[in-house]
């Protein structure tokens, strides 16, 4: 699926350990450890993220068909009204999973289809998309709830052609990822913008 598609469903990804250890790690993360913006409080490369992260690059690989790096991980409190632009990611997310946490609401996630469709799919907690990061657009509507928190794992392969970007070497590749999160963040910025003025 993930081969003709660019996107596949794991359900379980984590199991009911694995979720409940995370989720009361992150439902419990000081605010002073966060970076927060309009969109709610995140967090990169947290311990216990890298952990799943690195734990998971077998499973994932074996989804794959082939063996991978891992990257970085990346998670969000998103709060109400935040959404999620039209957008793809940069090259470290090659391979990349939305894993679902915990949230006060059922929020869509919806992928681009080659022939412009959309398809979408509500996750359960510990359930994953798995997608190819830098060829599927993806985006979410306004969130109606209070809180939804999500957690970004993401690879490349080791034998692709964005293999160098393996634990997201910064000595190499930091001005392309600033570049690229800084027109993601102007992106975001006016989207929200826009919204608050309607
Ligand atoms: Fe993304």
């Amino acid at each position: 699926m993930l081969h003709t598609l660019g996107y596949q469903l794991v359900p379980k990804f984590l199991d009911k350990i694995e979720l409940l250890e995370l989720c009361n790690d992150f439902k419990n993360l000081p605010l002073s450890t966060m970076k927060i913006d309009e969109f709610g409080p995140s967090i990169y490369n947290h311990n216990i993220f890298l952990e799943i992260l690195c734990k998971k690059v077998n499973m994932v690989s074996d989804l794959i068909g082939e063996p991978l790096f891992p990257t970085y991980c990346y998670a969000r409190k998103y709060q109400y009204n935040a959404n999620l632009p039209e957008h793809v990611d940069r090259p470290g997310c090659e391979i990349s999973l939305t894993v679902h946490l915990y949230g006060d609401k059922e929020w869509e996630f919806l992928v681009r289809n080659k022939d412009k469709t959309s398809t979408g799919f509500q996750l359960n907690p510990g359930d994953a998309l798995l997608y190819n990061g830098i060829k599927v657009p993806h985006y979410r509507n306004n969130y109606e709830g209070l809180e939804y928190s999500q957690l970004f794992l993401h690879y490349v392969r080791s034998r692709g052609q964005y293999k160098d970007y393996y634990f997201d070497n910064k000595n190499f590749f930091n001005k392309q990822k600033k570049e690229h999160d800084k027109a993601l963040l102007k992106q975001l910025s006016q989207r929200y913008k826009d919204k608050s003025r309607d």
